[in-house]
C-alpha cells in the first residue's frame, strides 16, 4: 500500500532569503537519504533546474496547461530526485490558472496522488494565483528568512496569507521559521535571532549560517551536497564544541515533520 505523498512549501513573500537554496539542499538530501522526492519549480526564474545543472524547460506548463502527465515531464535530476522544471512559461501557467474554476487546488489536485515520498515546492515571492495554489497543496510550510529588521514581519505576512488560505478549508499539519544567512558576530543578527525565537517560540529551527560556498555551488549546477557537504551552512556554526544549525540539521527536523 502506498503512504499518502507529503508536500513541503518553501515559501516567503521576499525574495532572496533562501528559498531556492533550501528547497534544492534539502531535496537532495532526502533522495540521498532514500527518500523518493520531486521538487517542484513555481519561479519564473527557473532557478531549480539550473541549480541542479539542468536547462530550464516549462515542465510546469505542460502539466498544468498541457495536461501532459506527471510521470512525463518529470526530470530525473539526482537518483530519487525527480524536478518539474520551470522557465518563463510559468508566467503562462498563472493566466490559465487564473481561467480555471478550481484555481485555487489544481496544483493539489495534480499532486496528491504522485508516487513519491516527499514533495518540495519552491515558491514564487510573488502573492499570486501560484502562490495560493502551492500553500493550498502544501502540508507543512518551510519559511526561510533573513535575520534583518523586517523578517519578524515577513513571516507575519506569509501567515496572514496562510490563514486566509486555511479559512477557504485547507488544513495545514504546521509550519516551520528557517532563519538564514545567519552571522554570529553581527549585533543585529545576534538581536533578530533573538527577537524571532520570542515571536515563534518552538517553531523556529536552527539557523543556517552565512557561507560563500553556498553562493558558488549553484554556478556550477551543483548542490551543497556535492560541492561541500562539510561547509558551515551544512555543518552550522562551532559553539561550545559543538556545531550549531546547517542544513543537515534542518534535514532532521523535516524528516520528524515527514514522519510525525
Ligand atoms: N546561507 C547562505 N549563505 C550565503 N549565500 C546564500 C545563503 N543562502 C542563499 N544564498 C545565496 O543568496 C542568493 C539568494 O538565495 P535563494 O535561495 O535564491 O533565495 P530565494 O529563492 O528566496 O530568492 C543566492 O545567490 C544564493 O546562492
Ligand atoms: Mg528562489
Amino acid at each position: 500500500m502506498q503512504t499518502a505523498v507529503k508536500i513541503i512549501a518553501f515559501a516567503n513573500q521576499k525574495g532572496g532569503v533562501g528559498k531556492t537554496t533550501s528547497a534544492v539542499t534539502l531535496a537532495h538530501a532526502l533522495a540521498a537519504r532514500g527518500k523518493r522526492a520531486l521538487l517542484v519549480d513555481l519561479d519564473p526564474q527557473g532557478h531549480v533546474a539550473l541549480a541542479l545543472g539542468l536547462p530550464r524547460q516549462p515542465s510546469l506548463y505542460r502539466l498544468v496547461v498541457e495536461s501532459a502527465p506527471l510521470s512525463e515531464v518529470a526530470v530525473r535530476a539526482r537518483p530519487n530526485l525527480e524536478i518539474i522544471a520551470g522557465d518563463k512559461s510559468t508566467e503562462q501557467v498563472k493566466r490559465a490558472v487564473t481561467l480555471s474554476d478550481f484555481r485555487e487546488s489544481i496544483l493539489a489536485d495534480l499532486l496528491r496522488r504522485s508516487p513519491y515520498d516527499v514533495v518540495l515546492l519552491d515558491l514564487a515571492p510573488s502573492l499570486d494565483v501560484l502562490h495560493i495554489n502551492g500553500l493550498t497543496a502544501a502540508d507543512f510550510v518551510v519559511i526561510p528568512t533573513r535575520l534583518d529588521a523586517l523578517a519578524i514581519d515577513g513571516v507575519q505576512e506569509l501567515l496572514k496569507t496562510m490563514a486566509e488560505v486555511a479559512r477557504r478549508g485547507h488544513a495545514f499539519l504546521g509550519y516551520a521559521v528557517l532563519p538564514t544567512f545567519f552571522e554570529r558576530t553581527t549585533r543585529e543578527t545576534f538581536l533578530q535571532i533573538q527577537a524571532v525565537g520570542k515571536a515563534f517560540g518552538r517553531r523556529v529551527w536552527p539557523p543556517i549560517p552565512q557561507d560563500t560556498r553556498v553562493r558558488e555551488a549553484p554556478a556550477l549546477g551543483k548542490t551543497l551536497l556535492e560541492y561541500h557537504p562539510d561547509c558551515t551552512a551544512m555543518r552550522g556554526y562551532p559553539e561550545n564544541g559543538r556545531r550549531v544549525g546547517g542544513y543537515w540539521q534542518a534535514l532532521d527536523r523535516l524528516e520528524e515533520v515527514l514522519h510525525a
